[in-house]
């Protein structure tokens, strides 16, 4: 058996370009997902709190707004967050967005709407109809209101987009 023999000038070429791919491998994949990682991260929201559970009243939605930090990627942008909160003992808590679920107009509470029998949630942009717990009651929209996560800490309510 005859093993070929290469030129020495042309072995030290491909050893090389073989350790200078091995470098370019060890250094680009670290430096690459560096770089790129957080453009793919998705962070999950935070707790916010929104007030003392005692500023609620009992059977009737309050409107809270709360600025909301929220990183993704490399940008951190400010969101304003509109929640309705409605209990009807004072332990127990229901968050509601106030973006309809058809285009995201602002929702308001109406104390009394007929189609509803009684109070409810009415989007202005095409008399969208929900009922008081959220539910659809009439007009284009698709599905219920979103609700948030809600707990209590320390006599504090917070709330968590889901
Ligand atoms: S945006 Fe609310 S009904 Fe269209």
């Amino acid at each position: 058996m005859v093993i070929p023999r290469m030129p020495r000038r042309e072995f030290l070429a491909r050893m090389v370009g073989a350790a200078t791919g091995a470098i370019a491998a060890l250094l680009g994949i670290p430096a690459a997902v560096f770089v790129i990682g957080p453009s793919q991260q998705r962070t999950s929201s935070d707790w916010v709190p929104v007030g003392p559970i005692e500023e609620f009243p009992l059977d009737m939605p309050k409107l809270v707004n709360a600025t909301v930090s929220k990183q993704r990627g490399w940008v951190v942008e400010e969101q304003e967050l509109s929640v309705f909160v409605s209990t009807a003992d004072g332990s127990d808590f229901v968050a509601m967005s106030d973006k309809c679920t058809h285009l995201a107009c602002r929702v308001r509470y109406v104390e009394e709407i007929e189609e509803a029998d009684g109070p409810g949630f009415f989007c202005p942009c095409h008399n969208g109809i929900f009922d008081a717990d959220g539910g659809i009651v009439g007009g284009p929209i698709p599905r219920p209101l979103d609700r948030l996560d809600t707990k209590v800490e320390e006599g504090q309510l917070f709330v968590r987009e889901l």
